[in-house]
């Protein structure tokens, strides 16, 4: 089956076609064309996104992406873009959760579409998107052009514990079945991608700042290794609360006491405060992780760790380790491309709805900012 997929929800402008067959857990995946836009340097300047600012981006770049997407595939196949529009058999975009200004921007391109090539357009949870974004697992840049072969997915056991991370959500998601999931945890004030993003701005790092806090705790957990560990630690906020909820607003808010308060920035080297952030955002990740699995031991085969923050190695690293401690429970993380937002994800996500409720064309799809599971 072919899959046109787009999507506008945050600040990544992103349009992929996927050619995807076989079963839901295993499916031979085929990327035909990848392409994709970050504004995060665009909204570097207001230390988050700007929604208006996203959706006037998004505007502007999603038809020289689909025109680069379409231009791939065409190589790729052989065939003149003029011909794909016919080939193709669903076309998919994200309904939310995300800035609504920017989800709608994509809704109004999807449908211009379907009407012009006469397809059906389908919406699909973001999330979900993270969630399937695991299925992919060719480890090279899957921005050349060398993806003419079908790539066969490691099967994917379910029920699965999936704990999403990413700049807008904190979550402990039991999926039991194809389509079929139960929030059992969230947070209840800021996501811990916006508390890595946060953290960095009072480090004077740009956004997004996850990765350059994890690159200088990486380096902060080198300088440590001959002295008696760290002598700066952050809370754990909620790791011993008995649920499988999370906070981060009272970490973000340690650290500002720190920086602002007690000026520990001229005594202590920044490498050893984001490494002390970081372990404290991580171990409350792990800890509420080992929590849901010893919960639900008897059911849950595989472990799937996504959104932006499932870039992070450090977590990555302590979640192998967790993992180690159970016996036969698979750990998914995407590849690192397939981290951040993008289209090929939510192309998965759709797949795997299309396989599961034979969807028909849906009428007048509407952007929905806070959809949840
Ligand atoms: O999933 P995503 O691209 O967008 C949302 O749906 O929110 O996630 C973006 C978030 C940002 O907060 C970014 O700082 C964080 O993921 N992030 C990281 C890393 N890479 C991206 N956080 C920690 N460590 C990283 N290596
Ligand atoms: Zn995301």
């Amino acid at each position: 089956m072919r899959i046109l997929a787009i999507e506008t929800s945050c600040d990544e402008t992103a349009i992929a076609l996927l050619e995807i067959m076989g079963p839901r857990e295993a499916p031979d995946i085929k990327i035909l064309g990848n392409s994709l836009f970050s504004q995060a340097h665009l909204h570097a300047e207001y230390g988050g996104v700007y929604p208006n600012l996203a959706k006037r981006e998004h505007q502007k770049n999603l038809p020289p992406l689909l025109e680069l997407t379409l231009n791939q595939a065409s190589k790729l196949l052989g065939n003149p873009v003029s011909k794909l529009g016919k080939s193709v058999d669903y076309i998919c975009v994200t309904q939310g959760p995300g800035l609504e200004p920017a989800l709608w921007t994509g809704i109004n391109f999807a449908e211009e579409l379907g009407k012009k090539w006469q397809k059906p357009v389908i919406p699909v949870d973001h999330m979900e998107g993270h969630i399937w974004s695991v299925l992919y697992k060719e480890p090279t840049r899957i921005f050349n052009l060398q993806f003419s072969i079908y790539k066969k997915s490691k099967k994917l056991e379910l029920p699965a514990l999936a704990l999403l991370v990413s700049g807008g959500h904190t979550e402990l998601v039991m999926i039991k079945d194809f389509g079929k999931y139960e929030i059992l945890g969230k947070t209840l004030d800021d996501a811990v991608g916006e508390a890595f993003d946060k953290v960095a701005r009072m480090l004077g790092l740009t956004y997004p700042g996850g990765p350059k806090i994890s690159k200088l705790a990486a380096q902060g957990r080198t300088l440590n290794t001959d002295s008696q560990g760290p002598t700066l630690v952050f809370p754990r906020p909620m790791i011993n609360s008995g649920d499988l909820n999370f906070s981060y607003s009272g970490l973000k808010t340690a650290v500002l006491y720190k920086i602002k308060n007690e000026k520990i920035l001229e005594t202590t080297p920044i490498e050893e405060v984001a490494m002390a952030f970081e372990d404290a955002a991580i171990e409350v990740l792990i800890s509420k992780t080992r929590r849901a699995l010893e919960e639900n031991i008897e059911d849950i085969k595989t472990v799937i760790v996504a959104g932006g923050v499932s870039a992070n190695k450090y977590l990555k690293s302590e979640m192998q380790k967790l993992i180690n401690t159970f016996d036969n429970i698979q750990l998914h993380f995407p590849i690192g491309s397939l981290s951040t937002d993008n289209a090929v994800m939510i192309a998965l996500a759709a797949y795997i709805n299309i396989e599961s409720h034979s969807l028909g064309t849906i009428e007048n799809i509407q952007a929905k900012g806070n959809l949840s599971f």
